[in-house]
């Protein structure tokens, strides 16, 4: 009798500890995912690149790196695309300040209605409306101009009246006529490709020029250049702890001639041959794979100072006598450093001053270099007229614009200047 009551309350004892085991696991198991609910969700994607990758948008980058964020969203890149509004739009829509002369009979007139922004063409003599086109995207930052794209259900096509900066005035856009309104030019992958993170064809090779207008992400942003990261933002979301990067194309991790390919992917000029679709090339890739220069090396001095920054300063003694000389000794790619002079001559500085080796001291006169504050960008690298970015301010009357060349050099009319 007593040996069964004994069995029976070990049966009993062993029933609630497998009982109390049971709930233990269940608990450790559960519970860290129940309190990790609040903390942890994965951000969706905003579009997805053709190699399956994710983007996420800057302002999910803001969370960790917030000082790089506050700064690149004031540089060109990131302005260099928009959806367009009266924000981003830099031409006037005020009365008087609203209208473009075509010619003598032809007019275009710029319109807000039902916050939508128009151009209108009419016929100055009688007013007579002739036709009206949307401002759906912005194209530039407005540093040197803005052109404009509308959508045709899902094409997209360029507008005539573009905006010219230094003249801060609405032109004919490049190429147009200006005896008649023009039929909207198409716009095709190559052009947003350098002006945007990623807009997807509707067709396998980017044959036409329509998109998916859900899967535009405008701006040149932080994916771009770091490729689409939204695996590197849920990564680092669950695992707040870890500080090694992970999936994110890491710079310091590339070749020179790779670093220089990311910038000269739109720094080098419209390139020849295309095997690959616009976008597929992802920082870190080899851009002779996608495409090849348009210009050989005895053509290098003779170059467009236009978009073609790449190749004028591969001409160049600093670069071709220095193993290290890359886009980003001279430009912080988060910041917008346009005009900062004295940061960029202390660039220079940092290897000619020293003297050492082939880094040789300016030898022109301390009289000269006084006159003109030391700045050693007006003499060795001087804003030159572009042979092909021209503007037509008013009829028949084209003005080039300024770019700084990058051929640095010895300039002979620099001492005047
Ligand atoms: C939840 C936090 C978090 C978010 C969100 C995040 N990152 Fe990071 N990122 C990190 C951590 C951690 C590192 C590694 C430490 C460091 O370099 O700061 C890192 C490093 C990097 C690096 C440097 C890689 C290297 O070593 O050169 C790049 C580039 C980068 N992130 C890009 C991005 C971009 C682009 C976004 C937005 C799309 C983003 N990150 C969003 C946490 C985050
Ligand atoms: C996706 C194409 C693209 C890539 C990649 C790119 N750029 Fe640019 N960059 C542009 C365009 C387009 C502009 C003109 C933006 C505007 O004003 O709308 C520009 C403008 C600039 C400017 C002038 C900024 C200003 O204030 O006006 C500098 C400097 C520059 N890029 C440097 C670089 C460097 C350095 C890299 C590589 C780390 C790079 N870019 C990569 C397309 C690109
Ligand atoms: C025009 C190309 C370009 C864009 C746009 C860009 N980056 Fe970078 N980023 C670079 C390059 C090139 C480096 C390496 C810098 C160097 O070598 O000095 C770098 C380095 C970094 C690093 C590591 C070193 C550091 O400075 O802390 C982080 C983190 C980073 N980028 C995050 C971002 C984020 C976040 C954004 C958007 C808000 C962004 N980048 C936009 C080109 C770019
Ligand atoms: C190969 C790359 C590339 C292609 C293709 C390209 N651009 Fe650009 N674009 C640039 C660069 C780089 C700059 C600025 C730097 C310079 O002037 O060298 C620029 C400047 C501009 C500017 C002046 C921006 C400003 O804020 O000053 C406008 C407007 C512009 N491009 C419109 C277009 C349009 C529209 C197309 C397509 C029909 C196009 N671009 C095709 C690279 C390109
Ligand atoms: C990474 C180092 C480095 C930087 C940064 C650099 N240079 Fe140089 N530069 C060199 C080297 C190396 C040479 C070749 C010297 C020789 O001929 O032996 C050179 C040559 C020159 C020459 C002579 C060119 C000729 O055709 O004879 C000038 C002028 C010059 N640099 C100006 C500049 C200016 C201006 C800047 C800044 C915008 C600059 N450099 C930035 C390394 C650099
Ligand atoms: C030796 C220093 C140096 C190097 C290296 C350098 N740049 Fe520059 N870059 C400058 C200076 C200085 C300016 C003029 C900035 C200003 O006036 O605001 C400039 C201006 C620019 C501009 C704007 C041109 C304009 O007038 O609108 C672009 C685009 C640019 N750089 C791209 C690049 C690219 C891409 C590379 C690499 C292939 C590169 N830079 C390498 C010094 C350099
Ligand atoms: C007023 C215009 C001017 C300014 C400012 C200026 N330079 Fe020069 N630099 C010249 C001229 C002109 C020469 C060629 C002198 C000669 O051969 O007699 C020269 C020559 C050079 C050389 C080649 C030296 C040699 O012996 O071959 C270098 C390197 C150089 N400069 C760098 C710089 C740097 C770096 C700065 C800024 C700190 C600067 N320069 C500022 C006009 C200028």
């Amino acid at each position: 009798m007593a040996e069964k009551l004994k069995n029976t309350k070990l049966k009993k004892n062993i029933f609630a500890l497998i009982i109390l085991l049971g709930v233990c696991f269940l608990v450790f198991k559960l519970l860290p995912d129940f309190f990790s609910i609040g903390a942890y969700s994965p951000i969706e994607p905003i579009a997805i690149h053709s190699n399956g990758k994710g983007f996420t948008g800057s302002e999910a980058c803001a969370e960790c790196h917030l000082d790089i964020y506050n700064t690149h969203i004031e540089t060109a890149h990131f302005k260099s695309s928009a959806k367009a509004n009266l924000k981003t739009v830099k031409g006037s829509f005020k009365d008087h300040e609203n209208i473009f002369n075509l010619n003598d009979s032809i007019g275009f007139k710029m319109e807000v209605r039902n916050d939508v922004l128009y151009q209108d063409a009419f016929l100055k003599s009688n007013n007579a409306h002739i036709s009206s086109s949307r401002f759906d995207i912005v194209i530039g930052s407005g540093t040197k101009g803005q052109s404009y794209l509308k959508w045709q259900d899902s094409s997209l096509y360029q507008l005539q009246v573009t905006y010219f900066t230094p003249s801060n005035s609405w032109v004919n856009s490049p190429g147009y006529p200006s005896d008649q309104v023009a039929t909207d030019r198409p716009i095709f992958g190559r052009c947003l490709e350098c002006h945007m993170t990623y807009a997807k064809s509707t067709e396998r090779f980017y044959k036409r020029n329509s998109y998916e207008k859900s899967q535009m992400v405008y701006g040149i942003d932080c994916e771009r250049c770091h490729g689409p990261s939204n695996d590197h933002v849920n990564f680092h979301r669950k695992n707040p702890l870890d500080t090694v990067a992970m999936h994110v194309v890491k710079h310091g991790d590339l070749t020179r001639q790779q670093n220089l390919d990311a910038c000269a992917l739109c720094h080098s000029g419209v390139r020849a041959r295309r095997s690959k679709s616009p976008f597929s090339f992802i920082a870190g890739d080899s851009l002779n794979q996608f495409s090849t220069p348009d210009y050989t090396e005895k053509d290098l001095k003779n170059l467009d100072v236009h978009g073609n920054q790449y190749g004028l300063l591969s001409a160049s003694k600093c670069f071709k006598k220095s193993d290290v000389l890359n886009c980003t000794t001279c430009h912080n790619p988060h910041e917008n450093q346009r005009d900062d002079h004295i940061a960029f001559n202390k660039k220079c500085q940092s290897c000619h001053d020293s003297g050492i080796g082939s880094h040789r001291i300016c030898s022109a006169t301390e009289e000269s270099k006084k006159n003109s504050d030391n700045n050693c960008i007006q003499c060795h690298m001087p804003l030159t007229f572009s042979k092909g970015m021209k503007i037509e301010t008013s009829q028949g009357t084209l003005k080039a614009v300024e770019v700084r060349t990058h051929l640095i050099g010895i300039y002979v009319d620099s001492l005047s200047q």
